[in-house]
């Protein structure tokens, strides 16, 4: 079979310029990619037919900043947040030591069992940061298993200072025989640039350091507290900005003017109890959003982009519209794909066909699973 035609769809959202979403759609598939699109009653022909009988369809979730190696879970944590406890980077130290101790068979057999959990909400392109290791040994370990699962990988050596490590030794790890033993598995590199983890210089150091060996900039910035991680971010050339749930006007600025995409986690917010960030104030700045889980056991332990959109609306501001695009699109910018995150002709055919007539139930409807078929 070389061609199929998807038919009867009842809203198609594409991100096409001219006509992002359209109704009673039609769209054929050849060889793995969008080969038309346009109104059913003008489909041509194809070797098979799909009629999806009035169901939305949507391009498939660019999950955008994921921390999928991992072991152990850190649900006691998460008992004592809702009882009153803050968060602190420093739980980041439990999940190390339960990475370190699993084997790769586990490890791969986690990252795969979460995988599986995304695709069947809808993801179908996702990033995969290390940042569980901590040695040269388990970081580069960590990212050739992540590997396997994606060619989106980051490389976080520095998540947080290990224990029984300086701040200025381990930048010297992170940013000699650790990257020179990660880079070959990474596209990109990362820093956790807050209180507790790494600071402006030290951040500045592991990703001009990571650009040197050929990888691309992202950081995880403005998460606990305002902090310089934008400004970092902005400076370098940073693809994304992830978090950024503390900026003051200066960021919201710097983050526009760089074309640095922001990356908002809303499960975190929501399993931290933290205020959530405003994304209207974002998008009228013009800066560009991605939506993305987090997925982790520390600070949002959810794989479920549905979740995110839904939270983005009730609770960030945007509409089921924006939300939509920021989870589709906004990923795709983030992670510099232009192949994926729209459904104009060109596209990879990852198609998302829901349980549901339109795109806005997936906020309307939180936490029901509207995910009928992924392509
Ligand atoms: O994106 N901010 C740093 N890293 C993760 C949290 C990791 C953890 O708590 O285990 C994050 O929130
Ligand atoms: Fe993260």
């Amino acid at each position: 079979m070389t061609s199929l035609l998807v038919t009867g769809i009842g809203e198609l959202v594409t991100w096409d310029d001219e006509q992002p979403v359209r109704r009673d759609a039609a769209l054929v598939v050849e060889h793995g990619k969008v080969a038309w699109v346009g109104d059913r009653a003008a489909a041509p022909t194809a070797d098979a037919v799909r009629d999806v009988a009035g169901a939305a369809v949507i391009p498939g979730f660019v999950d955008s900043h994921t921390h999928l190696v991992f072991a152990g879970d850190r649900s006691a944590e998460f008992e004592a947040r809702m009882s009153g406890r803050s968060y602190e980077a420093g739980g980041i130290r439990t999940t190390v030591a339960a990475t370190r101790a699993a084997t790769d068979e586990q490890l791969t057999a986690n990252v795969a069992r979460h995988v599986a959990a995304m695709r069947a909400q809808g993801t179908t392109t996702l990033e995969i940061k290390s940042g569980y290791g901590l040695t040269v040994h388990d970081e580069a370990r960590s990212l050739a298993i992540a590997q396997q699962a994606t060619p989106e990988t980051t490389y976080l050596g520095a998540h947080v200072v290990p224990e029984g490590s300086e701040v200025a030794e381990y930048v010297d790890l992170v940013t000699g025989p650790m990257l020179e033993a990660c880079a070959p598995h990474a596209r990109w590199v990362d820093v956790f640039c807050e209180d507790g983890a790494f600071g402006a210089d030290e951040a500045r150091a592991v990703l001009t350091a990571g650009q040197t060996a050929g990888l691309v900039p992202r950081v995880h910035a403005n998460q606990l507290g305002h902090g310089p991680g934008v400004q970092v971010a902005a400076e370098v050339g940073a693809a994304a900005a992830d978090h950024c749930t503390y900026l003051d006007d200066a960021d919201v600025a710097a983050l526009a003017d760089a074309g640095v995409v922001a990356g908002l986690l809303p499960g975190v917010e929501f399993s931290t109890r933290s205020p959530y960030p405003d994304a209207r104030r974002l998008f009228d700045a013009g800066v560009t959003i991605a939506l993305a889980t987090d997925c982790n056991p520390g600070s949002s332990y959810t794989s479920s982009m549905p979740f995110c959109i839904a939270l983005a609306v009730r609770e960030m501001g945007m509409t089921p519209l924006e939300a939509l695009w920021s989870a589709t699109q906004g990923g795709a910018m983030s992670l510099q794909r232009t192949d994926v995150g729209h459904l104009r002709v060109g596209a990879k055919a990852d198609l998302v066909v829901l349980d549901a007539p339109s795109h806005v139930h997936l906020a309307y409807r939180p936490g029901v699973p509207l995910v009928a078929q992924v392509l």
